[in-house]
C-alpha cells in the first residue's frame, strides 16, 4: 500500500480510496468501494486506465520501450536463453538450473503427442479452413480428451494441464498446417527439441525427412520468446476472464486464440504481411502512408502501433535483426523486407506518426521470416498462439493462486429505453 490516498467527492461527499504500489510502474487507485460510496461505476472502455488484476510476470514501460519476465528483459532472453527456459522462468518465477531445464523439457517432450483419437477431429473441417478456426475447434475440444486433468482447484492437475497445452499446440498447429495441405500427419519425436520437433511436424513428408536447418530453428525459438507473453493484452485478458468462472484451462486457452485472431492482435501478422505484398514496391509506400492517415479511410497500418508501446516495441528490435539474419544465411531476397524497412523509415520520419506514436510492433517484421522459412500468412497468428500459450497459461495459474480471485463481471452506462409495458402485435 502508498501511503497516500487518492479523495474523490461526489454530490458533496469526500472519501479516499488507497493508492497501491507495485514494485515498478504505475501506481493504481483501489476503486472497489466505488459503487458502494458512491452509487457510481468508472468508465473506461477498452480499459485504457484500468488494472484488472495484480501480476508478478511481465513488466512493459511503453514509453522507454521496456519488456521484462519475471524482471529479465526480452532482447537478453531472445539473445541468450532458449523458449523451454522462457516457459519455466514464467511458470516458475526464476532462471532454472541445468538440471531443472533438463527436467521440466524432457516432461514437455513427454506429452507432445496428442490423443489419436484427435486426429479424426480434423476431418470434420473442410481442407480450406482458417488454420485458426481449427485451433479454436480442436484446443476447445482437448478437455473432451484430459478429464484427468481440468480441475482447476488441484494444483497437480494445473500443472499436467499446463505441461500439456505447452507441448500438445506445437503438434496441433503442425496438424492444422499438415490438414490444409492434405499431407499426412507427422508424429513428435523425443529426440528433437521443442522447436526442431516442431519445424520437423510441420515440413516433414513421408517421401522425405526433414532436418531442421539449426539457422531455422534459432530465429523460430526467438520468434517463440518474443511473442511468449505479453501483461493483460486482450488474449491474455480474455484467458483470465473464462478462467474467473472455474472453466477448465483448455477451453479457456481456445478461448484466447478465438481472441487472439482478431487482425487487431494477434491476426495482425497475418495481416501485416498481406498489407507488404499488396504495397509490393518501395514506390507505392506513399500511397499507403496517405491513406493510413485519412480519416475517412479505414486502412490501417497493419504491424504499426500499440496500446502500451508509445516508443518502439523492443521485440520488433529483435525481430527487424531476426529477419536480416535470416534472410542473409538462406539466400533469400525477399522484395517484402526491402519494403518493409522503407516503410518504417519513412513512417518514423512523418509527423503523423511521430505525433500518434505509432511505431512497428511485433508484428510488422515476424510475418517476412515466417513467410522465408516457408510458411503460408495464414499460419502466423497460429504460431504466435503457439508461443503465447505459456504467457496464457502462466497467467491463468497466477489468477487461479491468487486468493483475492473473483468471477469477472464488469458493469456498464445503461443507455438503452427505460422501462415500458409490452403491447401486443396486433396493437403495434
Ligand atoms: C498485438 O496488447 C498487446 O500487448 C498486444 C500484443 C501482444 O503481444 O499481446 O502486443 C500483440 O496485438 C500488437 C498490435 C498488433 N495490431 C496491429 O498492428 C494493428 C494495427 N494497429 C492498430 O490497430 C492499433 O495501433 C492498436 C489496435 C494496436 C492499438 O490501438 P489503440 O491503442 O486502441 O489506439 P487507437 O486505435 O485509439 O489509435 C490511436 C490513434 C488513432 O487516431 P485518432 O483516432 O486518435 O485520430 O492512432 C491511429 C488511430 O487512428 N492509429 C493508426 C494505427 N494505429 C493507431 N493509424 C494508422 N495506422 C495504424 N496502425
Amino acid at each position: 500500500m502508498s501511503d497516500n490516498n487518492a479523495t474523490l467527492t461526489v454530490g458533496g461527499d469526500t472519501k479516499d480510496y488507497a493508492v497501491m504500489d507495485g514494485t515498478v510502474g504505475p501506481q493504481v487507485i483501489d476503486v472497489r468501494k466505488l459503487y458502494a460510496n458512491t452509487g457510481m461505476f468508472t468508465y473506461d472502455p477498452g480499459f485504457t486506465s484500468t488494472a484488472s488484476c495484480e501480476s508478478g510476470l511481465t513488466y512493459i514501460d511503453g514509453d522507454a520501450g521496456i519488456l521484462l519476465h519475471r524482471g529479465y528483459p526480452i532482447g537478453q532472453l531472445a539473445e541468450e536463453s532458449s523458449f523451454m527456459e522462457v516457459c519455466y522462468l514464467l511458470l516458475n518465477g526464476e532462471l532454472p538450473s541445468q538440471k531443472e531445464l533438463e527436467d521440466f523439457t524432457t516432461t514437455i517432450t513427454r506429452h507432445t503427442m496428442v490423443h489419436e483419437q484427435l486426429s479424426a477431429f480434423f476431418r470434420g473441417f473442410r481442407r480450406d479452413a482458417h488454420p485458426m478456426a481449427i485451433m479454436v475447434g480442436v484446443v476447445g475440444a482437448l478437455s473432451a480428451f484430459y478429464h484427468d486433468s481440468t480441475d482447476i482447484n488441484d494444483p497437480e492437475q494445473r500443472r499436467i494441464a499446463s505441461h500439456r497445452l505447452i507441448a500438445k499446440m506445437p503438434t496441433i498447429a503442425a496438424m492444422a498446417y499438415k490438414y490444409s495441405v492434405g499431407q499426412p500427419f507427422v508424429y513428435p519425436r523425443n529426440d528433437l527439441s521443442y522447436t526442431a520437433n516442431f519445424l520437423r511436424m510441420t515440413f516433414s513428408v513421408p517421401a522425405e525427412d526433414y532436418i531442421p536447418d539449426p539457422v531455422i530453428v534459432d530465429a523460430m525459438d526467438k520468434i517463440f520468446i518474443l511473442h511468449a507473453d505479453h501483461e493483460q493484452n486482450a488474449s491474455t485478458s480474455t484467458v483470465r476472464l473464462a478462467g474467473s468462472s472455474g472453466a477448465n484451462p483448455f477451453a479457456c486457452i481456445a478461448a484466447g486464440i478465438a481472441c487472439l485472431w482478431g487482425p487487431a492482435h494477434g491476426g495482425a501478422n497475418e495481416a501485416a504481411l498481406n498489407m507488404l505484398r499488396e504495397i509490393g514496391t518501395v514506390d507505392r509506400i506513399p500511397e499507403y502512408i496517405a491513406r493510413a492517415k485519412n480519416k475517412d479511410d479505414p486502412f490501417r497500418l497493419m504491424g504499426f502501433g500499440h496500446r502500451v508501446y508509445k516508443n518502439y516495441d523492443p521485440r520488433a528490435t529483435v525481430m527487424q535483426k531476426t529477419a536480416k539474419d535470416v534472410l542473409e544465411k538462406l539466400g533469400v531476397n525477399d522484395p517484402v523486407f526491402d519494403v518493409a524497412k522503407e516503410l518504417e523509415q519513412i513512417a518514423l520520419n512523418d509527423p503523423y506518426f511521430v505525433e500518434k506514436k505509432l511505431y512497428p510492433n511485433v508484428d510488422f517484421y515476424s510475418g517476412v521470416i515466417l513467410s522465408a522459412i516457408g510458411f503460408p500468412t495464414e499460419m502466423f497468428t497460429v504460431l504466435f498462439a503457439l508461443a503465447r500459450t505459456v504467457g496464457w497459461v502462466a497467467q491463468w495459474n497466477e489468477m487461479i493462486s491468487d486468493p483475492a480471485q473473483k468471477i469477472g463481471r464488469p458493469r456498464q452506462l445503461y443507455t438503452g429505453p427505460t422501462q415500458r409495458d409490452y403491447v401486443g402485435v396486433d396493437k403495434r
